[in-house]
């Protein structure tokens, strides 16, 4: 089957009561890490690029990657997602490489730092789903900023999602999924002790827009082990605390269907390189160190497809090709 509009997977999510994790990728070995764990655990799956990820693949290698991703896995259903796409022309870029869902984050302006406002994030999220639907492409905006909150306080430039304001943003620019701010951030230094999440957020903006798939970024755990595997054999991270598991799985059962997952993914893959060569001093082929952070991958989003819900449901449904979406927004 070739690539999947992402909104199909996410509304068969909201119907099976689950979460998909949307997985960052940036080379081979990440891409089969994910697509072993979603066989074997016959899991949907999104696999997300970033701006990031395109310039260092040079585009055209991850175009290529999801196809061979799908060629390799004919019954899964498979989305490739822009992750933060940043203007129009971006999210052009994507669609026009195939992929089948883009992000378009209106919450910053193009240089992905400044805050934008209300109106100014509806202008450029309407434009980016007028474009992508013609071409029966998904589109995923954000309201609010990413941050860190701990005992409730928010810290820099933190804003989290009104849900007011959610509803109204989703029926103006009829977006097809919404990623909201809750209080986590990107990266693997996310919190000092345990997280307090702002979960009423997304239970408020279910129940004013009960029909759009919410989405949760910086959604790494942060594993200590992964952490402790890091510095065992020379890194120097610090010690840090990331999004629980049982925090993505209360999200899950409150209405998030799409969970975005990439620090943990590295710091497996750093774990697995320092540890290998820790172990193997005169090894110098690549298959060997990369073989073990393909493997790393592959446990670490194994053990998340599990928790999130979405095992087993990669069979539930007929998978919609990209024209069939295009019917569906006309
Ligand atoms: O949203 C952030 C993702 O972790 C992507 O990070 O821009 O370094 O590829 P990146
Ligand atoms: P993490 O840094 O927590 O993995 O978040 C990734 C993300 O949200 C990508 O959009
Ligand atoms: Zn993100």
């Amino acid at each position: 089957m070739p690539l999947v509009p992402m909104k199909q997977i996410l509304d068969e999510a909201i119907k099976g009561n689950y979460g998909v994790g949307a997985f960052n990728v940036n080379n081979m070995e990440q891409i089969q890490g994910i697509m072993r764990a979603a066989k074997e655990v016959s899991s949907p799956v999104i696999i997300q690029a970033s701006r990031g990820a395109l310039k260092y693949t040079n585009m055209f290698y991850i175009k290529h990657m999801a196809a061979a991703a799908v060629e390799d896995n004919p019954e899964l259903p498979i989305a490739l997602h822009l992750d933060h796409g940043n203007s129009l022309e971006t999210c052009k870029q994507a669609i026009a490489l195939g992929f089948t869902s883009v992000m378009i984050d209106g919450s910053l302006k193009e240089d992905s730092k400044t805050p934008t406002t209300f109106e100014e994030n509806v202008e450029i999220t309407k434009m980016v789903v007028e474009y992508a639907h013609k071409f029966g492409v998904t589109v995923e905006g954000e309201l609010g900023t990413l941050g860190g909150i701990e005992d409730g306080v928010g810290s820099g430039k933190v804003k989290l999602t009104d849900p007011d304001e959610a509803a109204r943003f989703i029926k103006i620019t009829g977006v097809d999924a919404l990623a909201l701010a809750i209080g986590t951030s990107h990266g693997a230094y996310k919190f000092k002790a345990q997280p307090v999440l702002a979960m009423d957020i997304i239970s408020d903006v279910q129940a004013k827009a009960p029909n759009t798939p919410l989405v949760m970024h910086g959604s790494s755990s942060v594993p200590e082990e992964l952490i402790e595997i890091i510095n065992q054999y020379g890194g120097k991270l610090e010690h840090t605390m990331g999004v629980p598991i049982e925090s993505i799985q209360q999200a899950i059962k409150l209405g998030v269907r799409k969970i975005n997952v990439d620090t943990d993914g590295r710091l497996a893959m750093t774990g697995a390189i320092r540890k290998f060569f820790a172990e193997n001093p005169k090894e110098f082929d690549p298959r060997t160190f990369f073989g073990a952070a393909r493997q790393a991958v592959y446990e670490v989003v194994k053990g998340k497809m599990i928790a999130f819900g979405s095992l087993g449901h990669a069979g539930d449904y007929k998978p919609l090709t990209i024209k069939e979406a295009e019917r569906f927004y006309k």
